[in-house]
């Protein structure tokens, strides 16, 4: 009811806090697209699996808000654990296929299950005009585009691009995990992504795009690598790895590094 009290359009940013820069990036987009802007912080436990982050994932809630009040969010929405999921909910949304099998779907059994439920949910209570979501987590976003599109969700997906540090690295809030030497090579991912685009463009098969990124992550540096979970060139929207190189297509990636996975992607 605080929602439908909004002026109109209302945006919500979906978060699951310890918002960094890239988030206020998120709500700054929001804002300027719409009338009033809501947020939401919640670790959302199903989208983690047995002995991912969930319980050291940070959370600074006090922090959180004031940065949402700062950035002129008209409201918040922090439920608990129980609030969102009451005793004796069965529903879930799954969005099948390789959309959902290839990637972080085959890296995290079970995530997107969690983030399509969660966001159908959000989208259920906040009932906004348009929903915000970061571009670092492609293939997320390509899920809720799906969910939204097959179960007519009436919002529109606007996709925000990823903010990164001066060093090239993704924000978020993992990278608070990595220690000074794995934080420097951290950066290399990106700058790998980079090498890889800079060959899509000339242009060459995928081949030599996915070459090109693997072989800059091998190179000897002082700088611990990031250790190389997949790298792929895809489309955008289905996750179907290209063949050719083609603008819009995605290098996406995800790599180790010390306790963290790291995940960034570049659009050709
Ligand atoms: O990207 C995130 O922070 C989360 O996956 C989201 C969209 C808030 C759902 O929990």
């Amino acid at each position: 009811s605080a929602c439908a009290a909004l002026p109109r359009p209302l945006g919500l940013v979906p978060t699951m806090g310890a918002l960094h820069a890239g988030h206020l990036s998120l709500l700054a987009v929001a804002g300027e697209e719409c009338a009033s802007v809501a947020a939401s912080i919640f670790v959302n436990p199903t989208q983690f699996g047995p002995g991912e982050d969930f319980e050291r994932y940070p959370r600074d809630e006090a922090r959180d808000l004031r940065l949402l009040e700062e950035a002129g969010a008209a409201l918040a929405f922090a439920p608990d654990a129980s609030e969102m999921y009451s005793p004796g909910a069965s529903t879930a949304v799954h969005v099948g296929g390789p959309l959902t099998s290839r990637f972080e779907g085959a890296s995290r059994p079970g995530h997107f299950d969690g983030v399509a439920t969660v966001v159908a949910k959000l989208l259920g209570i906040v009932r906004p005009d348009h929903l915000f979501l970061g571009q670092k987590d492609a293939q997320q976003l390509a899920v809720v585009r799906r969910m939204v599109a097959d179960l007519d969700i009436d919002v529109e997906v606007v996709s925000v691009p990823t903010m990164r540090e001066p060093d090239g690295l993704a924000m978020s809030s993992r990278n608070a995990y990595l220690d000074a030497a794995e934080r420097r090579g951290a950066a290399r991912l990106y700058r790998a992504l980079q090498r890889g685009v800079a060959v899509a463009r000339v242009p060459k098969s995928t081949v030599h795009v996915l070459q090109a990124t693997e072989a800059d992550l091998a190179r000897p540096e002082d700088d611990p690598a990031p250790r190389l979970e997949y790298v792929a060139l895809v489309d955008a929207d289905t996750f179907e790895p290209a063949a050719e190189p083609r603008r819009g297509h995605l290098l996406a990636a995800a790599a180790r590094l010390g306790a963290v996975r790291l995940i960034d992607n570049i659009i050709v």
